[in-house]
């Protein structure tokens, strides 16, 4: 075991003991040069299976807003609602690095508030880290001394749409790709762990990842940062829409669920679900004296007849 993990406690399907995925261990794969996968998830089932995938950090993204609530942007879902959804994450997490993002808001008044706000996520939700977009030098460092891992977030960062003028590629020119080199750098100095780099060349991140000792984290950033995200309704083409440019389809769980869902309908439609087999029966010496056609008073079912079924 080395000084950057430490076990869960847990064993993984293998039996293996289980280390947990921390966010010094992070900066420890990139000292080695381990790429780090990175995914979003938002609840119990997904995370549990993304986690025993082996993913290293799950991302609880503001994303949720609009992969699992529906809503057009990112900026409308609340600290509550992140909350609520880190806890289900964290209850089927047992090796990755839980990440909470911040969402829109939350962050942007004073340092203070944005400190207070960051503390429910790992007080309240069990968050080992935090995310936050824009070169929030300030807060960094606030986080950092209130013992609060940061993930920094730069490039094409979904929470300044309105800004950016819609989700458009980043720093194309030289002195936009300079500025964000300077922002990487401002970010790491102030003490963030690992930095998600998001919608800019292949070329800006592969600089900003060659000069800086924390692990970068790309999407739609190309292949030279030190890992990758994707969300997970990306991965699995459960978005109801053309992918991103960087965005790979890993399987398609939309035919999966349709055609599970189509056939399930049809079968009850059809009567063909629940079979016997699928039944609960009554033990033979109840069934001796039960009428097959039930007047109205036995048509409620009899107590201690049910409490047999599910013994
Ligand atoms: O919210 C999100 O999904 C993100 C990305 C980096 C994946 O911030």
């Amino acid at each position: 075991m080395s000084l950057t993990s430490f076990p869960t406690g847990g064993a993984s399907s293998s039996g293996s003991p289980i280390t947990k995925v921390t966010m010094p261990a992070l900066a420890e794969m990139k000292r080695q040069g381990k790429p780090i996968s990175a995914l979003t998830a938002y609840d119990y089932a997904m995370s549990r299976l993304v986690d025993e995938a082996g993913i290293d950090l799950v991302l609880v993204g503001d994303s949720l807003a609009m992969v699992v609530l529906g809503h057009e942007n990112t900026l409308s879902v609340t600290v509550d609602e992140i909350l609520h959804h880190t806890r289900a994450v964290r209850r089927a997490v047992r090796r990755a690095l839980v990440v909470a993002d911040m969402p829109f808001g939350s962050y942007h008044g004073t340092v203070a508030e944005g400190v207070t706000n960051a503390v429910r996520f790992v007080k309240e939700a069990g968050a080992e880290a935090v995310k936050i977009e824009g070169p929030r030098v300030e807060l960094v460092r606030a986080l950092t001394s209130s013992e609060i891992p940061v993930v920094g977030h730069l490039g094409l960062t979904p929470q300044s749409v309105h800004r950016m003028g819609g989700y458009r590629v980043q720093a194309r020119t030289s002195e936009d790709m300079l500025r964000l080199q300077a922002d990487a750098r401002a970010l790491a100095k102030a003490g963030a762990g690992a930095l998600v780099l998001e919608g800019i060349p292949r070329e800006a991140a592969a600089a900003i990842t060659a000069e800086l000792a924390i692990p970068t984290i790309g999407i739609g950033a190309g292949p030279d940062c030190d890992g990758q995200i994707l969300v997970f309704h990306d991965l699995l083409n459960l978005t109801f829409g053309p992918p991103a440019k960087f965005v790979r389809r890993y399987g398609d769980a939309a035919a999966l669920i349709r055609e599970a869902v189509e056939h399930y309908r049809e079968d009850v439609e059809h009567r063909a679900f629940p079979s016997d087999a699928e039944s609960y029966h009554l033990p033979d010496a109840t069934r001796r004296n039960f009428k097959s056609e039930p007047d109205d008073e036995n048509a409620i079912v009899n107590q201690d007849a049910l409490q047999d079924w599910e013994s």
